[in-house]
């Protein structure tokens, strides 16, 4: 937990704050550090997008429940002294060619000033965002390849947040405060393989719920009539809009939360998540109820069974906002009451490496190596998170895929063969791993996995962050961390000691999938499965990260090792476009479908969920960034009042098409037990084309109006 206090130019004491849990606060002195923080909307395309994460072919977005975003985080010493950027992700993941492409847009802004040493782009592992984003092919064959759209909403948006933060650079100062929940680690697998809704997930959520919890106070509480009978009767007269034109930039003026580069910024970051689950009630079997084999993850053989339970249990939504919030308010209490001051050096090492063979030294005369990157049965076996579809179970280590116990694997071998057949080098040196998908041999029709991976340091005063381009498990990102600050202190002259607080930052520039022990690579369970290159990628990542702290530590420069490709000019994208909107005859965009249904007596109360059906275009036709598809708007006099936007955990837009391909959105609203009694109404905005090549339009429409008493 790092709390930033920082000092506002304008002598106003306005909030601005970073979280991972990094938060801050400003205060009426001259800082240690200048400090920027910044945020932009980076929601992808919300419809016929395979979601990044489950590798579920059936899971395409269709709406959003709340948006996704990027957070950054800038800390220099001066203004020409060293700085990094940090930027968390409402993602799955970092993805190589998304760091390469916000790398070129910062040097063609700022010269050398953010670049691969000094810029960390982390994801939060969110499972519900849009994907298509990575450049190795194993990555992308549930997207159907390549997708611009995913692409491109996130690129811009870390650019952006950099941009805002890099604007807003004034002097200010860290606090630190840590237990137990500094880069808190757990899955953001609240919502589960069946989730159509975008979703920032459990930590999203968390970011959200923070962000508003501080600027809660800053929001004016409408009040306005308050007898049950005048609301009935104003909102009785209150009829749809009908469908109507606006512009592009009309859905941001009915923002709530609008991004003047001024918001409040709280971003929860991802840590060592390789095995910690949010599914915190365990996993059962989901035809008896019982807890499903211990060693296998399976009910009677069968993976697809086993499910992990969240604490919301059977309601995901629910789940996902309690995990978030434990989050959320442990944050609070930390953000609190941190005293303790960062001060010292900002640092920062970055390496690339080629893991496909590094050589290991694991004591004076062991020497091994690393492996080409390969996947066992356990990786195609998933997690009780989100079982994997072809029969395998966790924790295979029959080294012959043929005895492997059900006949589907004949077929596996099969496709393995067809696509590639290990070479027997590989097959050794991935043992006890059998090797079902030999990525790292696989160049068809581009890499299948990355070879080249970046680890990097970076150093706030007694603050160390290690960026992992993976999952470490529990077990694996404390040896690493232990290695790191055994290493710092042995070299550092006294720079470093015991208090030195050591963080990973998971999921960091580029994805590699997981990281386990050796003693857990011997069990080959999911993430054993899914460790890429052999049995000690552990031991090489302590090693190589050693020579990084031990660089630091020294003041030493370091060769920056092989370049990563960029292979944007080889992807396929198969994804179609969508080919234009069409409607009913008479109809309009924006025309209310299913208006407001409202109960016998008249009025809604809180807690109960409205909603109302538009004629619609596909939300890919312009992803409306940091503006919004929903709006609940309340009556103030004679005016409407924004309320809630697709930004609220309240709201859902969801996108789908009807039995004649015409566009339906529908808008639903769960009144919160703290919305104050009114007379609402729910907008929708949207945009839409005659034709693929027909320019964008766009449009908005009203219900009725409805009492909620
Ligand atoms: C699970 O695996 C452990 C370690 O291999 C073994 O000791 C234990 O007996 C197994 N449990 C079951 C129920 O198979
Ligand atoms: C990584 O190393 C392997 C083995 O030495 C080599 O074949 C491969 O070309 C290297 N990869 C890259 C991208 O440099
Ligand atoms: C198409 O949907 C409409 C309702 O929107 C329904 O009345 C009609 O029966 C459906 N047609 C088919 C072929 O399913």
């Amino acid at each position: 937990m790092l709390r930033i206090r920082e000092h506002l130019y304008t002598n106003l004491l306005s909030l601005v704050s970073f979280t991972c849990v990094l938060t801050g606060t400003i205060r009426l002195a001259n800082g240690d550090y200048l400090i920027g923080v910044g945020s932009y909307d980076m929601t992808g395309p919300a419809a016929d997008v395979n979601m990044m994460g489950y590798a579920n072919l059936d899971q395409v977005t269709a709406g959003v429940h709340f948006r996704l975003r990027a957070r950054a985080f800038i800390v220099a010493e001066s203004t020409d002294g060293a700085r990094f950027a940090f930027v968390n992700l409402d993602a799955g993941m970092a993805s190589q060619l998304v760091t390469i492409k916000v790398l070129e847009k910062l040097k063609s802004r700022y010269g050398d000033l953010y670049n691969e040493d000094n810029v960390a782009i982390s994801g939060t592992h969110t499972h519900a965002g849009p994907a298509g984003y990575l450049q190795y092919v194993v990555y992308s064959v549930t997207s159907l390849g390549f997708v611009q759209q995913s692409f491109d909403a996130i690129v811009n948006a870390i650019e952006q947040s950099i941009v805002i933060a890099h604007t807003n650079l004034n002097p200010g100062s860290v606090f630190i405060n840590t237990g137990a929940f500094s880069w808190f680690a757990t899955h953001g697998t609240s919502m589960s393989k069946d989730n159509k809704l975008i979703s920032g997930d459990n930590k999203g959520a968390a970011a959200r719920f923070f962000e508003d919890w501080f600027t809660s106070t800053t929001i004016t509480n409408y009040t306005s009539v308050s007898n049950d009978n005048a609301l009935l009767e104003v909102a009785g007269k209150i009829k749809p809009s009908g469908g109507k034109l606006c512009d592009s930039k009309s859905s941001k003026a009915s923002k709530v939360r609008k991004n003047d580069g001024s918001l409040f910024v709280g971003a929860f970051c991802q840590s060592n998540v390789g095995d910690v689950s949010p599914n915190v009630l365990g996993a059962f079997c989901t035809d008896t109820g019982l807890p499903c084999d211990f060693n296998h993850s399976t009910c009677n053989g069968n993976n697809q069974l086993c499910i992990g339970r969240g604490p919301g249990y059977p309601d995901e939504i629910l789940s996902t906002k309690i995990i978030g919030e434990r989050q959320f308010k442990k944050a609070v209490d930390l953000f609190s009451s941190a005293k303790e001051k960062l001060i010292g050096k900002i640092d920062y090492r970055h390496v690339y490496l080629n893991f496909t063979n590094l050589n290991v030294q694991l004591d004076a005369d062991k020497f091994v190596k690393t492996c080409p990157a390969a996947l066992g049965p356990g990786f195609a076996a998933g997690t009780t998170d989100g079982p994997g579809a072809f029969g395998f179970q966790q924790g295979d280590t029959k080294r012959n895929l043929q005895r492997y116990n059900t006949q589907v694997n004949d077929f596996w071998i099969l496709v393995r063969n067809f696509l590639k057949e290990p070479s027997q080098y590989q097959v050794d040196c991935q043992l006890p791993k059998t090797v079902l998908l030999d990525t790292g041999e696989m160049f068809d029709p581009y890499p299948w996995a990355p070879a080249i991976l970046p680890i990097q340091i970076l150093r706030l005063g007694k603050l160390v962050i290690l960026s992992v381009p993976g999952e470490f498990t529990t077990m694996a990102g404390r040896r690493l961390r232990e290695a790191v600050k055994e290493t710092l202190i042995r070299n550092g002259n006294g720079e470093f000691d015991d208090s030195t607080d050591i963080v990973i930052a998971g999921l960091t520039n580029t994805y590699s999938q997981y990281i386990a022990t050796f003693e857990e690579y011997k069990l080959q369970r999911y993430e054993g499965a899914s460790t890429l290159y052999g049995p000690h990628t552990l031991s090489a990542y302590i090693q190589e990260f050693n020579k990084l702290a031990t660089a630091m530590a020294k003041g030493e420069k370091l060769a920056k090792g092989p370049s990563p490709p960029d292979l944007s000019s080889v992807q396929i994208s198969l994804i179609v476009q969508p080919l234009g909107d069409s409607l009913p005859p008479e109809k309009k965009f924006g025309d209310i479908k299913q208006d407001i249904l409202l109960p016998r007596r008249g009025s809604f109360t809180k807690g109960e969920r409205v909603d109302a059906t538009f004629w619609s275009g596909n939300p890919r036709n312009d992803l409306l960034t940091e503006g919004t598809f929903a709006v609940v708007e309340k009556l103030q006099g004679e005016r409407w009042i924004p309320t809630y936007d697709d930004d609220d955990f309240c709201i859902y837009f969801k996108w789908r098409t009807d039995n004649s391909s015409y566009g339906l959105a529908t808008v639903a609203w769960d009144i919160p037990i703290e919305a104050s009694t009114g007379v609402y109404r729910i907008r929708h905005f949207g945009s839409s084309k005659e034709t693929i090549i027909s320019p964008v339009e766009y449009f908005t429409g009203t219900s009725s109006a409805f009492p909620v008493s």
